[in-house]
């Protein structure tokens, strides 16, 4: 989280972080990147384009989903005074759950790119002008702290599968911190993507116009944008499949030749041909796998809600 109240200072800091995390990644023997790393200006539009592809459903599908059952998350979370959310570049979700919660007079939206807390406090303000936003400059992988005058009775949502992201052990993490973030009383509402079949899986990853690629390359691109990296994009391509026994999506940069690359006054990284950087996992789900990791968490949960298709999930959690 960026500890400094300074806009100037926070994005030292946050510049500082990156650049250490590279290098840690880079110099790893299993290369990786967060792939929270995605998110600036371009990846988030790159992102955004993803979710109106064809073979992408994720987005399509949740949102659809939250339509429908807006009336019944309204209904068992008839007391709740609070939503935060966690990662807010998801405007369309979040309008449709506010919209079903009549009771709301705070919204917590976190991110760690405060032009997208701009952007969602604007649109938020615009649509309900009641309701108080209070955007919170964090990342959610990270220990959180609320303002104390976000009432209780709060609404964790944590749309789109994001959780997906965490390895098991880091999710069970992410939710018992949020459990203890949101206090007593608290809900949770998650979107989970669910196991099915690889080639639907393997296609949503691989799209065919290569937004899903240019994504995946442009966090070499803000290496050298942000580092004054030498990172030939040419030389490395797209890799995205699904691995059943892990039960995620793997995305990774692999190098298509023996190369080197460095960022300013960093050390150089060496590739041999073939060699990957691990860029994103996205888990997928069943049901009941779903709820046992929850419940490890120390959440009970209390409904669950998926599509015709069965291609997506979404589950409430109470805290008791
Ligand atoms: C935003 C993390 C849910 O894992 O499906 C989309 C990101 N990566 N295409 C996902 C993503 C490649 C997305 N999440």
């Amino acid at each position: 989280m960026n500890t400094s109240a300074n806009p100037a200072e926070a994005h030292n800091e946050a510049l500082t972080g990156f650049r250490e995390d590279v290098i840690r990644g880079l110099s790893a023997s299993r290369k990786r990147l967060d792939p929270k790393y995605f998110y600036d200006a371009t990846g988030s539009e790159l992102f955004e384009h993803i979710t109106r592809l064809p073979e992408y459903y994720i987005t399509r599908t949740e949102t659809r989903l939250m339509e429908q059952i807006a009336p019944e998350i309204g209904q068992a979370c008839f007391d709740t005074r609070a939503v935060v959310e966690f990662g807010s570049g998801s405007g369309r979700r979040s309008e449709i759950l506010l919209g079903a919660l009549s009771t709301v007079t705070n919204y917590v939206p976190m991110d760690v790119s405060a032009e997208l807390l701009e952007a969602t406090r604007s649109v938020v303000n615009l649509a309900y002008p009641e309701i108080r936003v209070v955007p919170l400059l964090a990342d959610f992988g990270q220990e959180l702290s609320l303002p104390s005058e976000v009432p209780s009775s709060r609404l964790g949502y944590f749309p789109g599968s994001t959780i997906g992201n965490f390895n098991p052990q880091g999710a069970t993490e992410f939710l018992a911190r949020a459990r203890s973030l949101l206090g007593d009383k608290a809900r949770m509402l998650v979107g989970a993507d669910l196991v099915k079949p690889h080639h639907v899986l393997d296609q949503a990853y691989n799209d065919s116009e290569g937004v899903t690629e240019r994504f995946n390359k442009n966090i070499l691109a803000r290496i050298n944008r942000e580092l004054d990296g030498d990172f030939d994009l040419d030389a490395f391509a797209h890799q995205a499949f699904f691995d059943e026994g892990m039960g995620r999506i793997e995305m990774h940069l692999v190098s298509l030749a023996d190369q080197k690359a460095r960022i300013n006054g960093g050390p150089v990284f060496e590739f041999k041909a073939g060699e990957t950087i691990h860029t994103e996992s996205s888990h997928k789900f069943t049901l009941g796998g779903f709820r046992d990791m929850a419940r490890q968490a120390g959440w009970h949960p209390v409904q669950h809600w998926t599509d015709d298709q069965q291609l997506f999930s979404i589950h409430l959690l109470s805290q008791r």
